[in-house]
This record gives C-alpha cells, structure tokens and sequence, in this order.
C-alpha cells in the first residue's frame, strides 16, 4: 500500500511542476484524494458491496468533484491534475501512468448495459475540458487536445483536437512541402488553409492549385524535351504570378478601387 502511495506522488513530481513536496501531494492535491477514495470503492464493489461502494464514490465526488464509477479499471500512477467536473464512467478502462486534466469525461454515448465507455491505454493525457465518449480505444500515449469530443478510436500515440475530434497531422508531408513550395513560386500563399479546414471552396482552390502543380511539372518536362529537339517554342517564360493579381479574392475591404 504504501508503495503504492509512494508511486503515485512520484507520478505527481513527473507531472506537475508546481508540486513541491510529499506533504503538499498528500494534502492539498484533490485528485489523488479521488483516486485514492476510488480503489477503496473498487474494493468494495468487487466484494459485491455495490450499494457501499457508490456511497464511497458519492463522498468522494461530494469531496474532490471528480466522479469516479466504483467499475472503472484504473491502472497504475494515474494523475488527476487540478480535479473538478471530471466524470469517468462505470465501464471505462485506464492503463498506467494517464493524466486527466480538470472537466474531462469518460462517458458513453448509449444507454445499453455492457461496455459504453472509453479505454485509455498506457501514457495518455487527456486535456481540460475534453469529452471522450464511447467504447473504443485511445491507443498508448496518445493527446486528447482540451475541449475536444472524441467519439472514435485514436491510435496510438496520435494527438486529437477539436469538435468532432480531428487528429493533428504535422504538415511535414510530402504534399504539403510540395504545396509550400508552390506558395514560394507564387510569392505568397495562395492556400492559406490547412489540409482539415472544412471550407469547401478553400479545399476546391486547394484541389485546382495542386492540378496546376502537376501540370506545370509536365510543361516544364515538354519544354525541356522540345529544347532539346532545338525549338524556340519554349524560349519566352511564363508570365509572373503577383500578389496583386489575387487582391480581389482577398475580401471585400480589400477589393482594389477602381
Ligand atoms: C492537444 C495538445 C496536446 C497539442 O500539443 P502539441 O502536440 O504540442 O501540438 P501543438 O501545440 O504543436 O499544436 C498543433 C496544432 O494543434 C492546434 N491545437 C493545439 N491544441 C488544440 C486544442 N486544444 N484545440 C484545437 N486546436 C489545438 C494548435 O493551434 C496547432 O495548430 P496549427 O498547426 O494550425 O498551428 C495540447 O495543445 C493540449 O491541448 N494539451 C492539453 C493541456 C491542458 O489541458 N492543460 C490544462 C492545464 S490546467
């Protein structure tokens, strides 16, 4: 037990910067209270103390305000930082070492008995604010970003953000580096969007200037080709692309006099 206890505020020293000492984590952390009302709840509702066991859990949600369901599985060096409005389900599963930030919920999105709540694998942290409902997986170390509503599985190691949960790819692709050095060809970035933006003609735009992309290689090929043949055809470049070219898509306040 006491080794336990050892290890969930060393698990705290990780986790938070402004813990400073054993004492403090003892006292005046309100989510490791929770927890620790939690496994005796646990207990009780595995001895079949049912009716017990909710009371247990009611105090300690009456004490911390995080809800923790006597069923939950929580696994080891779990940490609740700050505490407050959390909800964590009768089916929920939680591996070793997650973090939960104040106003997050584990909830289910159906009433049926029987698993209706998230897993959260090993090293996850889950963000202020955010929901995550359902019977999937959260997959080891992966970041649900605050305020987000994840209803679909995360695989591991992603990060998660928004409504509905969208997962941040980092813009290192190849499509996108492409698309960055059209932007520098142009002279200024003719996207201005990110590959999620839910914007249809900004998409449509994005669409036709990865077409244009393509077909500008394949002229650059022919004109080569035709160099190479010795013909002048392809001696005169391309008009330049300005920016003031684009200045009446840019909205209405900027629409050029005339
Ligand atoms: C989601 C999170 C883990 C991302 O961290 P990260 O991997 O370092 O990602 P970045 O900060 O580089 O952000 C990547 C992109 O996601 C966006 N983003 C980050 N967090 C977001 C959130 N919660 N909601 C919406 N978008 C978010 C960023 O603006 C950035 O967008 P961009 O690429 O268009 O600029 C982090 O932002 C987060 O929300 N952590 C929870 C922390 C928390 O709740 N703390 C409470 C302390 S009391």
């Amino acid at each position: 037990m006491f080794e336990r206890l050892r290890e969930d505020i060393q698990g705290v020293f990780h986790r938070d910067p402004a813990a400073r000492n054993a004492f403090e984590v003892l006292t005046c952390y309100p989510g490791m209270h929770a927890i620790w009302i939690h496994r005796l709840s646990s207990a009780l509702w595995g001895m079949g103390w049912k009716w017990l066991a909710r009371l247990v859990s009611n105090f300690g949600r009456w004490l911390t305000g995080i809800e923790i369901h006597p069923g939950a599985k929580v696994g080891r060096r779990f940490f609740i930082d700050h505490g407050m409005g959390i909800v964590i389900g009768e089916t929920a599963e939680i591996g070793n070492d997650v973090t939960l930030y104040q106003g997050v919920t584990l909830g289910g999105t159906s009433w049926n008995k029987g698993k209706r709540h998230p897993t959260l694998e090993d090293g996850v942290v889950v963000g202020a604010g955010a929901k995550v409902l359902g019977p999937f997986t959260v997959g080891a170390g992966a970041k649900v970003g605050s305020n987000a509503v994840v209803t679909k599985a995360v695989p591991a190691g992603a990060t998660v953000v928004g409504i509905p949960g969208r997962i941040i790819v980092k813009s290192d692709d190849e499509q996108e580096a492409k698309r960055k050095a059209m932007a520098e060809k142009l002279g200024f970035d003719a996207y201005g969007v990110s590959e999620d933006m839910p914007d249809p003609v900004a998409r449509a735009i994005g669409q036709l200037l990865d077409h244009l992309q393509a077909v500008d290689g394949r002229l650059e090929g022919m004109c080569g080709a035709l160099k190479d043949l010795g013909s002048p055809y392809c001696a005169k470049d391309l008009p330049e692309l300005r920016e003031e070219d684009f200045a009446c898509v840019k909205g209405k306040d900027e629409t050029p006099a005339n």
